[in-house]
C-alpha cells in the first residue's frame, strides 16, 4: 500500500505525499549560498503506520527540524551516489490518514550542490553583476533542500526569495514586475505555482535580468544588453506556437509563457521550466531560425509539466510525447514537410544513438529500468525519438483524425497528475474500446505493447516525405567530388536547419575535405562567420574533421563562448583528435566557465576524471 514505484527516489512517498511546499530563501552571492527555510506540508496515506517522514536530501546542511511547529528529532543516513542521503523525520505515533503535517526545515546549499550554477560578473553579458540558476532535474531538487525528490509526487509552491538582483522562479510573479530600479538593493520576490509541480520543475535564477514583451501571454526576460535582440528573436512565433499547441490539446493552463534567457554557460538547449522556459542564448541567432525549441519547451506546458512520467523509467512519457507535439505544432505552422524533416533528423540522431549504446543495450528500451541507475547516464535521444516513433505508429493505427480526439481526452484525464508507462496504455485501449468502430478495435487489438515497451534496439522505420532532407543529402554528395564547384546560390533556399543537416552529413562522410576544400564550403557558403552558433559550431566540426589547422585556434577560443553541452562535447573531442594539448589547454582555460554538470562529461571525454 505504501510502496513507491519510483526507484530514483529514497523518500517514503507512499505513507507521506506532499501538497504544497513553501520556500522563504535569501540568493546569497557573496558566500555563494542559497540559505532559509522550507516548509512541507505533508498528507499522511495511512492511518498512523508511519512514524517517520523520510525525505531526499544531497549535501544540504540542515540546521533545524520543526513538525507542527515543535522541534522534531531528525537525522541524515549515510550518502551515496547518485541518490544523496535521505533526511529521517520522526513523527511519533503518527497521525490519522489524511490528516496534514506541516515539516519546517532550515536548510543551506553548499559548494557541492549540483543544482546552481554561481556565475562571477565577468561570466555574464555586461560583466556588471553575478548571476545564478539552478537546474533541478532529474534529482537534484534534494541538493536545494530535503523534498520528496519524485515525479511521481506533486506539490503546489509559493516561493518567498530574497536577493539583491532581479529573481525569477517557476511560479506567476506576486506583485508588480518593475525590477530594474532595484539592481543592487536587497528585495522579495514572491512567486505563486497554484498547479501541483513535481520537484524537478522547481527552479529560480536571479542576476541583471530586464524584461520586453514577446506576445499576449508572454515576456523574455534576458541582461538588457541582449533584451532587444531577443524580444525581435522571439516575438513573431511564440504566440503562434501556443494557439496551434492549444488547437491540437486544450487551452494552455499555466497563464503566462515566458521566456528566460540564460547566460551561455547554461549547459542546454531549453528546459520546461513552468512559467519560465530557460533557454540557451546561443538560439538567439538574429534570423528567428532556431525558434523550434520553443514548439518543444511549450509543448512541455502539456507533456511533462501536466501530466507527467511517474519515474525517469517511463521518461519517454515526457519526452517522446514532447517531441511528437512540437513536430504537429511545426508542422501545422510551417507545413507537413517540416514535421518529416524533423522525424528524419531526429531518426538519424536515435540510430547514432543506438550505435553508441549497442543495439540490446537496456538504455535502447523504450522503458529503462532504473534500480540503482543514475537518470544521467541512461540520458539519450532514445526516450525523445522511441517515444515519438510509438505515438506516431499510434497514429497510424487508429488515422490521425481519430488520434487527434485522443490527444485532449488523455491530457485531461491525467492533467495534475503522475502515471507510468501501463496507464497510457490503458488509456488508449479503453478509449478506442469505448469511442472506435469495429475496424479501429480489431486493429489495436494487433498492438503489440511489450514489445512496443521492452525491445531494444531500433523501432521498424517509418516512411517519411524526404523532400527537403534529401536536398542537403545531396548538396553533401556533390562535395565528395573534389572537383565539385561550390557557388552560395547552393544554399540559397535552404532554412537554418536545412543548412545543419547537409553541415552534419559532410562532416559524418567518411571521407573527410581537404583543409582547403573545408576552407572553400565555409567561405562560399557563410558559415565560417554566421551569427549562428548552431551553424558555426558545425562548420568548425567539418573544419576539424578536414584537419584544417587554420581553424584550430579558433575553435579553442570558440569553447570559451558555448556552454551549451551539445556543442562543447563535440567540439572538444574533435580538438582532443587532432591536438590534443590545445584541447587540455582550452579546457583548462574554460573549465570555469562550463556548468558542473558539463564540466564532468567534458573531463570523462578527456580522460581526465579526477
Ligand atoms: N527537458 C529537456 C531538457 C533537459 C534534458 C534538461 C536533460 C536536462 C537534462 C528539454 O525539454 C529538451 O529536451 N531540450 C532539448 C531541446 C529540444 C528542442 C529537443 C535540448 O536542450 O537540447
Ligand atoms: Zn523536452
Amino acid at each position: 500500500m505504501t510502496a513507491t514505484r519510483d526507484p530514483c527516489s529514497l523518500s517514503n512517498y507512499g505513507a507521506w505525499r506532499t501538497k504544497h511546499t513553501s520556500v522563504d530563501f535569501k540568493i546569497d552571492f557573496d558566500v555563494k549560498q542559497i540559505h532559509g527555510s522550507v516548509v512541507l506540508q505533508l498528507e499522511s496515506q495511512t492511518d498512523k503506520e508511519s512514524e517517520e517522514v523520510i525525505l531526499d536530501s544531497n549535501s544540504v546542511k540542515i540546521s533545524d527540524v520543526r513538525v507542527n511547529d515543535v522541534e522534531a528529532k531528525w537525522e541524515i543516513k549515510d550518502h551515496s551516489d547518485p541518490f544523496g542521503a535521505p533526511l529521517h523525520v520522526a513523527v511519533p505515533g503518527g497521525v490519522s490518514k489524511e490528516e496534514v503535517i506541516h515539516i519546517k526545515i532550515h536548510v543551506q546549499t553548499t559548494d557541492k550542490c549540483p543544482a546552481l550554477q554561481w556565475l562571477s560578473p565577468a561570466q555574464t553579458s555586461n560583466g556588471k553583476h553575478p548571476y545564478i540558476f539552478s537546474q533541478a532535474y532529474p534529482i537534484n531538487a534534494r541538493s536545494i533542500f530535503p523534498c520528496q525528490d519524485s515525479p511521481d509526487v506533486k506539490s503546489t509552491f509559493s516561493f518567498r526569495l530574497t536577493s539583491k538582483l532581479p529573481v525569477v522562479a517557476s511560479g506567476l510573479y506576486v506583485g508588480d514586475r518593475d525590477h530594474t530600479a532595484t539592481l543592487g538593493t536587497e528585495k522579495v520576490y514572491e512567486f505563486e505555482q497554484k498547479i501541483p509541480i513535481p520537484s524537478y520543475l522547481f527552479a529560480v535564477a536571479s542576476g541583471d535580468i530586464a524584461t520586453a514583451r514577446i506576445g499576449p501571454r508572454s515576456i523574455v526576460a534576458t541582461g538588457p544588453n541582449e533584451l532587444a535582440a531577443c524580444k525581435w528573436e522571439l516575438e513573431n512565433d511564440i504566440e503562434k506556437f501556443l494557439q496551434a499547441a492549444e488547437k491540437l490539446v486544450f487551452p494552455y493552463r499555466w497563464g503566462e509563457y515566458n521566456v528566460l534567457i540564460l547566460p551561455p554557460s547554461f549547459p542546454f538547449g531549453g528546459m520546461e521550466i513552468p512559467i519560465y522556459t530557460f533557454a540557451t542564448p546561443a538560439i538567439i541567432s538574429g534570423d528567428r531560425q532556431n525558434v523550434d525549441l520553443f514548439a518543444h519547451e511549450l509543448s512541455h506546458g502539456w507533456s511533462g509539466n501536466l501530466v507527467t512520467n511517474c519515474s525517469w523509467e517511463h521518461f519517454w512519457l515526457n519526452e517522446g510525447w514532447t517531441i511528437y507535439l512540437q513536430r504537429r505544432i511545426v508542422g501545422a505552422v510551417n507545413g507537413d514537410a517540416e514535421f518529416h524533416f524533423s522525424a528524419i533528423l531526429g531518426w538519424k540522431r536515435l540510430e547514432d544513438d543506438v550505435e553508441q549504446f549497442g543495439k540490446d543495450h537496456e538504455y535502447t528500451k523504450l522503458v529503462v529500468n532504473h534500480d540503482n541507475v543514475d537518470p544521467d547516464e541512461v540520458f539519450s535521444t532514445v526516450a525523445y525519438e522511441k517515444g515519438f516513433h510509438l505515438l506516431y505508429y499510434l497514429e497510424k493505427v487508429v488515422g490521425r483524425e481519430n488520434f487527434d480526439k485522443f490527444i485532449p481526452h488523455y491530457f485531461d484525464k491525467w492533467a495534475g497528475k503522475s502515471l507510468d508507462s501501463f496507464e497510457f496504455r490503458d488509456t488508449f485501449m479503453d478509449f478506442f474500446n469505448e469511442t472506435g468502430d469495429a475496424e479501429i478495435k480489431k486493429n489495436i487489438a494487433t498492438i503489440d505493447w511489450n514489445d512496443k515497451l521492452y525491445t531494444p534496439g531500433l523501432p521498424p522505420k517509418p516512411e517519411f516525405d524526404t523532400t527537403l532532407a534529401d536536398q542537403c543529402f545531396e548538396l553533401a554528395n556533390k562535395w565528395k567530388d573534389p572537383s565539385f564547384e561550390p557557388s552560395e546560390k547552393d544554399v540559397e533556399e535552404f532554412t537554418a536547419n536545412q543548412k545543419l543537416t547537409f553541415l552534419e552529413t559532410v562532416q559524418q562522410a567518411e571521407k573527410p575535405l581537404s583543409p582547403e576544400r573545408a576552407q572553400l564550403l565555409g567561405k562560399v557558403y557563410n558559415v565560417a562567420t554566421s551569427t549562428s552558433v548552431e551553424l558555426k559550431t558545425s562548420y568548425l566540426l567539418v573544419a576539424l574533421k578536414a584537419n584544417d589547422t587554420s581553424c584550430f585556434s579558433d575553435v579553442a577560443e570558440w569553447l570559451g563562448h558555448v556552454g551549451r553541452v551539445k556543442y562543447v562535447r563535440p567540439l572538444l573531442r574533435a580538438l582532443n583528435k587532432v591536438d590534443r594539448q590545445l584541447a587540455l589547454d582550452a579546457f583548462q582555460r574554460h573549465k570555469d566557465f562550463y556548468h558542473p554538470f558539463c564540466r564532468g562529461l567534458a573531463e570523462k571525454d578527456l580522460g581526465i576524471t579526477a
